[in-house]
């Protein structure tokens, strides 16, 4: 705020002439002075100066109305009607200008202090949630819907939960150390776990009958990593324990599933394979309408009706229940159903990877 400054000559209180109380030309004179002053001031500092030059103890009309008091008695009602009202156009001039001049501050304020809420503001980039992780969401959501629970088992996993439990035979080739990372000593015969099927038994063992489970989670294998391999991996597992479960239901609700993730044109294609742990076993194929390359048939993840032995080892009788399992890979169904064509880019952690894929896929 500017200094307040007396505007103009007149406003200087030891130079300004005092009037005569009874002289109305030289009064009407001083007040026109003041009320010029009061229009010239810019600012409400400037008006303090006209005010204290124009209404103060020293200024013109306070001088002249003390001389009243050294009049003759018979002077003393004309020259208080000629400075009295002249004392009081002068204040009403000076709380108009004030408003004035208030209103015009308070304008500015609002322009130079003005926030614009649109400027775009310096912000920390977000990050993005992993389509890994959106996807299994996405199929756990899937499977809750249908009232099935998730379960889970620990990546460092017995030998036994991993190939004994699941009927892998001692010699079974899948057992060797190029196909998994076993964890030392040896003795403790433990490993990371080489698929989520270990869970199936798990659940079985902590769970009451009838039971319907989803697994996801990440598994290891002894693969190099290049476009379509990756040494650490996902897969979701799913498991039905219940009375007089056969392949139809396994089929039913395998086509429910791929519906919901490749739309209501999808299909489902049972073949043929062998698991130890599931008898019959199929290899799953999907109708994938949206594929790339046009509809086609695409080869999605293993099933079938869980074998006999492994509801014995997890204390199951097989004469009074019977169940079916199946497991796909996250990455690989990521692969196919969003296009990625390069598996690195999901494990590289490059944020531009996820945001591609915004907040659901
Ligand atoms: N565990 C098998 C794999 O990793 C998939 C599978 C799961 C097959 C359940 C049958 C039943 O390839």
């Amino acid at each position: 705020m500017s200094e307040p400054t007396q505007p103009g000559g007149s406003a200087d209180p030891s130079a300004a002439v005092v009037p005569h109380p009874l002289d109305s030309d030289a009064v009407s004179r001083t007040v026109d002075n003041a009320l010029a002053d009061i229009a010239a001031a810019a600012d409400l500092g400037e008006l303090k100066g006209a005010r204290i030059a124009h209404t103060g103890e020293k200024s013109p009309l306070s001088l002249a109305n003390r001389g009243i008091g050294a009049l003759a008695k018979d002077e003393k009602a004309a020259a208080g009607k000629n400075i009295g009202p002249a004392r009081s156009r002068i204040n009403q001039a000076l709380a108009a200008r004030t408003t004035e001049l208030e209103a015009e501050r308070d304008a500015r304020i609002l322009v130079e202090e003005a926030v614009d809420v649109t400027a775009a503001p310096r912000r920390r980039r977000a990050g993005a949630r992993h389509p890994l992780s959106i996807l299994q969401e996405r199929v756990s959501d899937i499977f809750v819907g249908m009232g099935w629970e998730i379960a889970e088992g620990p990546e460092v996993e017995s030998e036994w939960f991993n190939f004994d439990a699941l009927n892998f035979k001692p010699d079974h080739p899948a057992r060797e150390m190029q196909d998994t990372f076993f964890v030392e000593p040896p003795e403790a015969h433990l490993l990371m776990r080489t698929h989520t099927s270990p869970v199936q038994v798990r659940a079985m063992l902590e769970r009451d009958l009838p039971l319907y489970v989803l697994c996801p989670g990440k598994v290891f294998r002894t693969d190099e990593l290049d476009a379509t391999h990756t040494p650490v991996f996902h897969q979701f597992e799913g498991l039905a324990i219940d009375r007089n479960l056969s392949m139809a239901d396994l089929r039913g609700t395998l086509e429910h599933f791929a519906r919901l993730m490749f739309g209501d044109d999808a299909g489902i294609r049972l073949r043929p394979n062998y698991f130890p742990f599931t008898e019959p076993s199929a290899e799953l194929d999907i109708w994938h309408p949206g594929a790339k390359g046009g509809p086609q048939w695409i080869e999605w993840g293993g099933c079938g009706m869980v074998h006999p032995n492994v509801l014995r080892a997890a204390g199951i009788d097989p004469e009074q229940y019977s169940g079916f399992a199946f497991g796909m890979g996250i990455e690989r169904t990521l692969m196919f159903r969003n296009e990625v064509g390069d598996m690195r880019d999901m494990i590289e952690g490059d944020v531009r990877f996820s945001e591609h894929f915004g907040m659901e896929i």
